[in-house]
């Protein structure tokens, strides 16, 4: 794992997006693992003003979203669907027909799991996977005891990720109870891997991500196993680490140093 911290959560936004620009910008056909979530709008705001810019295009990149609610149809407010139009389809230059998002509402979200993963591995894999974590440390909503070897499939969501997704829902409504959520093992194909993690409130689950032992109860430190992951993180999320001097001793204020 490289692990990358930096002062601010800005700073640490800025790092991921750039990651994302740069693959796309090598590899303008890319395919890259989409995330949602809290952590993601300012980094696809990096992303959507690359792209006004004129420093980046988007034409030609395919992209696959990690998760979306049961039950929910893509023009819900609260689905991932409406979130990635939102956040960043909508301003920029992605081929819709390139972008793929699990369908929520269809008759069988079993069928409907299997179909996405096929899709992904008929892409080629993922090159470059874009992460949040949970503060109960899962992926995706890979929720704890998920396993290592599983694929795209329906997860029960745990009490404390519907009440963390609470507040995007309006009153009198819960979240849905299960989502279509892409596997642990489907995530750890990826070539490339960036987590971002911001803010104190993940600081527990970030530091059992990086240095603890490996165990589904927190799925994150699956990771551990991937050959080519980057953890973004700013001094919040970092505090709990208690190598957190070496980390920074190596990549002293999140950059890159040659070895000389
Ligand atoms: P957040 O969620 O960005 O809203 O904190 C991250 C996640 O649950 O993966």
């Amino acid at each position: 794992m490289k692990i990358l911290i930096f002062d601010t959560s800005e700073m640490a936004t800025s790092r991921a997006a750039q990651q994302i620009i740069d693959r796309v910008a090598a590899h303008p056909d890319c395919v890259l693992g989409l995330a949602t979530g809290g952590t993601m709008p300012p980094v696809y705001r990096h992303l959507t003003n690359a792209h006004l810019a004129g420093s980046v295009d988007f034409a030609s990149v395919t992209t696959f979203n990690l998760d979306e609610y049961v039950g929910l149809t893509p023009d819900h407010p609260c689905s991932y669907h409406h979130f990635m139009a939102q956040e960043l389809f909508d301003a920029t230059d992605f081929d819709r027909s390139q972008t793929h998002i699990p369908m929520g509402n269809a008759p069988d979200p079993e069928a409907e799991a299997k179909r996405y993963d096929a899709k992904i591995q008929a892409a080629g894999a993922i090159d470059l996977q874009l992460l949040g974590i949970g503060t109960n440390g899962h992926i995706g909503f890979n929720e704890p005891t998920s396993s290592f070897g599983s694929r795209t499939r329906i997860k029960t969501l745990t009490k404390a990720t519907r009440s963390a997704n609470q507040r995007y829902f309006s009153d009198g409504e819960e979240p849905p109870r299960y989502a279509i959520t892409v596997g642990i093992q489907t995530i750890l194909e990826s070539r490339d891997i960036v987590l971002l993690a911001t803010g104190e409130s993940k600081a527990p689950a970030v530091a059992t991500m990086i240095e603890g032992a490996l165990s589904a109860s927190c799925p994150a430190t699956a990771l551990q196993l991937h050959p080519a992951t980057t953890i973004i993180l700013d001094q919040d999320a970092a505090s709990q680490l208690k190598l957190r001097e070496y980390y920074f001793q190596v990549h002293p204020n999140g950059q890159e140093t040659p070895i000389v």
